[in-house]
Parts: structure tokens; C-alpha cells; sequence
């Protein structure tokens, strides 16, 4: 399958399925998709801020494809016109082959700039199993203990961790998650897209490959790898 890195938190993976995660183009200095361009069977939403939820409802409409996330903003998208699938943390479905599993994720889902803002539930990440592949969005979150659940629990294959540091992780506490998680590959996100979440992925990517057994690659956005 190929996986391109929309910038930010955002991924397309295109197997049998075209799946996108964390749509943010528009307003995103380091992007080089554009919206209007990306057509996806599902649209995963990690959580409500403006940096994730980004192109969501205009990729869902022109795609018909499915918004799947936390009940509440999968209501929240049904109310704007799209198409959407409401799940939460620890569960699971299968949509057309491909097996996705709500985790938790340690952060807040506040929608817009208007306060009070409009709280769409709990933040999420995401276990997806697709083409005999198990990757893992882990969404906006801290290092929380119960990821060495998650890595015992599951082969996972591809991870995409934030190291952005302030709102999320720093690439200090990425590794010890990297630790637990034990994917066969990390690739690293929430980074350098604005001054205040600077970090050198290419420190990150030694740190890791010096003390797991995890490889990692720092992909450019709008860059892709097979997988
Ligand atoms: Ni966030
Ligand atoms: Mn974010």
C-alpha cells in the first residue's frame, strides 16, 4: 500500500481502501495537497481542533465516503451533511474489510475559535487493520502506560506518533511510547509545522534506531512510501 504524509497529523493510505486521517490542508503552511484532491472511502478524525478536523466535511462530501470517529463529533458531522460513523474508545467495526479500533488518546476537542467552544467529545487514536497490515494513529496525545497494552496486544506494523512537543509528546517521551508499542516502523508527526512544535526528526529517528529495534522514516509532506 502507499502511504502519503498530508503534513501535520495527516496521512492518505491507499490499499484496497483509500483511507485519510486528520485532513488539515487548508491553512497549513507545510501542506502540498490540496483538498479538493483527495478522495478517501473513510475519514478518520482524531479530535475536534481546527488542525485535525481541517478539510474533513468538504473531503467527506466530495468523496461520499465515511467520517468515522467519537460519537459525538461523528453527530456533529451528520448535522453538516456528511456521511458518518460514530464509534468510542475500545470498540471496534468492520467497514468493507477494513477493521478499525477506537484508542484512547490523552487531549481535548474543542471545534473552532468562538467560546465557549463547541466540545466534541473525547480525542481518539486509531488501530486500523487493512490488507493484512496494522498501523496505529495514536491522535493528539501524551505518553500514557496503557500503549504497552496496545503494542502487546497488537502486531503493529506502521505507527504515526506525535513529537511536537507542548501539545503533544516530545521526541523524548515519543521513544519511551516507541518502547512500548514496538512497531516495525515509526513515522513521526506533529512537528515543524508551526514555530512552537520545532523538533529535528532525523535526532528522533537515530534516538530510536539506537535503542529499539523499531525503524523509522521522516517522510516530507506530500511524500509518500510503499508499505
Ligand atoms: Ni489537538
Ligand atoms: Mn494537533
Amino acid at each position: 500500500m502507499k502511504i502519503t504524509f498530508l503534513g501535520h497529523a495527516g496521512f492518505l493510505i491507499e490499499g484496497s481502501k483509500k483511507i485519510v486521517i486528520d485532513p488539515f490542508l487548508t491553512g497549513n503552511p507545510t501542506a502540498k495537497n490540496k483538498p479538493e484532491d483527495i478522495i478517501a472511502d473513510l475519514i478518520l478524525v482524531s479530535h475536534g481542533h481546527g488542525d485535525h478536523f481541517g478539510d474533513t466535511l468538504s473531503i467527506a462530501k466530495q468523496s461520499r465516503g465515511t467520517v468515522v470517529s467519537v460519537h459525538e463529533l461523528a453527530v456533529f458531522c451528520s448535522n453538516k451533511g456528511a456521511n458518518a460513523h460514530g464509534m468510542h474508545i475500545g470498540g471496534s467495526h468492520v467497514f468493507d474489510g477494513v477493521k478499525i479500533k477506537l484508542t484512547p488518546a490523552w487531549h481535548g476537542s474543542g471545534y473552532g475559535e468562538e467560546c465557549p467552544l463547541e466540545y466534541l467529545g473525547t480525542p481518539c487514536g486509531f488501530l486500523l487493520n487493512l490488507d493484512g497490515k496494522t498501523i496505529y494513529h495514536s491522535g493528539d496525545t501524551g505518553l500514557f502506560g496503557d500503549m504497552e497494552l496496545i503494542g502487546r496486544l497488537n502486531s503493529i506494523d506502521l505507527a504515526m506518533i506525535p513529537i511536537g512537543d507542548n501539545y503533544t509528546m516530545d521526541p523524548g517521551d515519543a521513544l519511551e511510547a516507541v518502547k512500548m508499542l514496538k512497531p516495525g516502523l515509526v513515522i513521526p508527526m506533529h512537528y515543524n509545522t508551526f514555530p512552537l512544535i520545532e523538533q529535528d526528526p532525523l535526532k528522533f529517528k537515530s534516538e530510536v534506531e539506537s535503542n529499539t529495534t523499531s525503524k523509522v522514516a521522516v517522510i516530507a509532506p506530500g511524500d509518500s512510501l510503499e508499505f
